[in-house]
């Protein structure tokens, strides 16, 4: 499903404040104590808790060989002023039903500063950029308001709860899924390119007159991203 593009370590996906690249051995430490967190590993389907050093190394070989293969894309988060020291990571997975599947974390002393979303974005123009899908899907457990927002600043929307199984959690848990169609995407990517979001007249407008689906906060979000 990913290109070749992505399936060599030198590919980096580079955001306003973020590169995403490929994790490394180096990395580690910082996977270790960051996802190693309780906050961090209770949210994600696979993070086990608490975390045993001697499955990081694995893990990270693991990442490395789905990402050569293109099974799957799994970047570090990283700020560009620093592209060594992993912040997060995100991916996006093969699903059976061709379409792929997002997940990320970031470290708990980097919350609340946009940067998830910031990767989001940057993940997910990448990959209606390079793979033919009609949609990227994500989800999120019930109790986790944060992700949910990342989703929705990035135009997903939610299509329902169900109950998931989090292999590292131990059982079914309820979630929420969301997804994003490519249709969706293109028209917020083309309404913010033309400056949509800040033209002085339509800021002017009434409420009435605003688009109904869009946000303000997904307004300036995906303008953003098209300036970057
Ligand atoms: C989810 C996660 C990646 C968000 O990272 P982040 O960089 O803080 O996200 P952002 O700053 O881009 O956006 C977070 C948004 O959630 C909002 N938010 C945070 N906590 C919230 C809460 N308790 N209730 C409601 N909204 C909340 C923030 O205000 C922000 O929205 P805003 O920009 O409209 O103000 C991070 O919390 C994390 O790693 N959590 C643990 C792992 C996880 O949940 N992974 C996702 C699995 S689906």
């Amino acid at each position: 499903m990913f290109p070749e593009l992505t399936r060599d370590d030198v590919f980096r996906l580079e955001t306003r404040r973020l590169w995403l690249r490929w994790p490394r051995m180096a990395d580690a430490a910082a996977i270790l104590r960051q996802a190693g967190e309780k906050a961090v590993a209770e949210m994600t389907a696979n993070i086990p808790h608490p975390y045993p050093p001697e499955a990081v190394e694995p893990f990270i070989f693991a990442m490395r060989k789905g990402n050569a293969l293109g099974e799957h894309l799994v970047l570090a988060v990283t700020p560009r002023a620093k592209p060594n020291e992993l912040i997060g990571m995100i991916g996006a997975h093969r699903q059976a039903s061709g379409t792929p599947f997002i997940g990320y974390w970031l470290g708990t002393q980097h919350w609340g500063k946009g940067y998830a979303t910031e990767a989001v974005q940057g993940l997910i123009d990448t990959l209606f950029s390079l793979v033919d899908v009609p949609a990227i899907e994500a989800d999120t457990r019930v109790i986790n308001p944060a992700s949910r927002r990342v989703l929705e600043k990035s135009g997903f929307r939610p299509e329902g709860s169900f109950l998931k199984s989090l292999p590292a959690r131990g059982g079914l848990f309820p979630c929420e899924q969301f997804r994003l169609d490519r249709s969706t995407w293109a028209a917020l990517k083309s309404w913010g390119a033309t400056g949509w979001a800040h033209a002085p007249e339509l800021e002017a407008r009434t409420s009435a007159d605003a688009e109904p689906e869009l946000p303000a906060r997904l307004q300036q979000s995906q303008s953003e991203t098209c300036a970057a």
